[in-house]
């Protein structure tokens, strides 16, 4: 498996530039999640890594090699998309190889490949059924042991469990982590838009904004250091409150916003210093936590996440302290103040 590399990537669409200046280098074996609202660019840099779009600047390196130029089959690189793609008239297995039998590998090499993806996937009972006779998340798998036989240098995925329903999501999440894991040493990279799968299974986020890298980091670094606002308020389910700095002055400390993450926020003990108060206008109860929706005088709404019994209702008066340390500092131009 090999190391990935961007040096000042751009793309262009006619006069629309949609990638721009994407520096970031992948280390073999890493697991690399890329995040950002719809239409930063996140499909249009995977199907670039592909070469299913052209690289309109700059230079994208697989082991210090420009691939630039390479034609799709010779970068072995494979993609597993949203939609998976299979032939509806050919079994799971003969899914699994047929890129192999266009490529002339022997026919025992090739059985021996899909057996172990198979398994790997759990994947064996179902080598002779149709995509039809399957639910989305056994076609999911098989759309991924497709790719696998392949032995590709680089995986890339391109939200391959958008389509499936909460709980198979789940377990699908769990058997590309059981994958990644079978498989040291290979490089991938994971388009999604689901936070908790790029919290789960990802070495390092790259969140995308507009075409740019905000910020690289570990799951927890973006957590709990995101280097300016944009991750702060991306980043993190319900998302960061902020709050206009001067009307904070002594917490702010010349900041133009801080911001708190919902389950920052704690009722007010007495003594206690009040950093929002406000009615609630909204209590969703999910069990475990209680997410409350406070309207402050100004207008604005601040949510809170509160244990699953808080003893709260609508209409309620509700005054919260910040968790010691949990504030985030930003400054006019939005980045990180320490
Ligand atoms: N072939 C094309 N011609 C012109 N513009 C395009 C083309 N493909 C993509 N774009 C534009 O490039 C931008 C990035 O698109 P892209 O599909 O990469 O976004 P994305 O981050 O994958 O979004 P989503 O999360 O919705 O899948 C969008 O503004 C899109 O409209
Ligand atoms: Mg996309």
């Amino acid at each position: 498996m090999a190391a990935l590399g961007f040096t000042s990537v751009s793309k262009s669409f006619a006069a629309t530039t949609v990638l721009d200046d994407i520096t970031l280098q992948i280390p073999r074996g890493e697991f690399v999640a890329f995040v950002g609202p719809s239409g930063c660019g996140k499909s249009t840099l995977l199907r670039m890594i592909a070469g299913l779009e052209t690289v309109t600047g700059g230079e994208i390196t697989v082991d210090g090699a420009r691939i630039n130029e390479t034609p799709p089959a010779k970068r072995g690189i494979a993609m597993v998309f949203q939609n998976y793609a299979l032939y509806p008239h050919m079994t799971v297995r003969g899914n699994m190889q047929y890129g192999l039998k266009i490529a002339g590998t022997p026919r025992a090499e090739i059985a021996a490949k899909v057996e172990a993806a198979a398994a790997m996937l759990q994947l064996t009972p179902l080598l002779d059924r149709r995509p039809g006779q399957l639910s989305g998340g056994q076609r999911q798998r098989v759309a991924i042991g497709r790719a696998i036989v392949r032995e590709p240098r680089v995986f890339l995925f391109d939200e391959p469990l958008s389509n499936l329903d909460a709980s198979l999501r789940a377990a699908t999440r769990v058997e590309i982590v059981r994958l990644k894991e079978a498989l040291p040493g290979t490089t991938m990279i994971y388009v999604t838009h689901d936070q908790v799968e790029a919290m789960t299974m990802a070495d390092r986020i790259v969140v995308l904004n507009r075409g740019r890298i905000e910020q690289v980091g570990s799951p927890l670094d973006l957590y709990h250091r995101p280097a300016n606002r944009f991750v702060a308020g991306f980043i993190g389910t319900p998302a960061m409150n902020f709050l206009p700095g001067p009307a904070h002055p002594e917490t702010a400390r010349g900041a133009a916003e801080i911001g708190i993450r919902p389950e920052d926020l704690l009722p007010a003990g007495a003594g206690e210093a009040v950093l929002v108060t406000g009615r609630i206008t909204l209590v969703e109860r999910l069990g475990e936590v209680t997410v409350v929706h406070l309207s402050q005088e100004d207008g604005s709404t601040i949510t809170a996440k509160l244990p699953g019994t808080a003893a709260v209702g609508r209409g309620d008066a509700l005054s919260l302290t910040a968790r010691p340390g949990a504030l985030h500092r930003f400054a006019a131009d939005g980045g990180r103040m320490e």
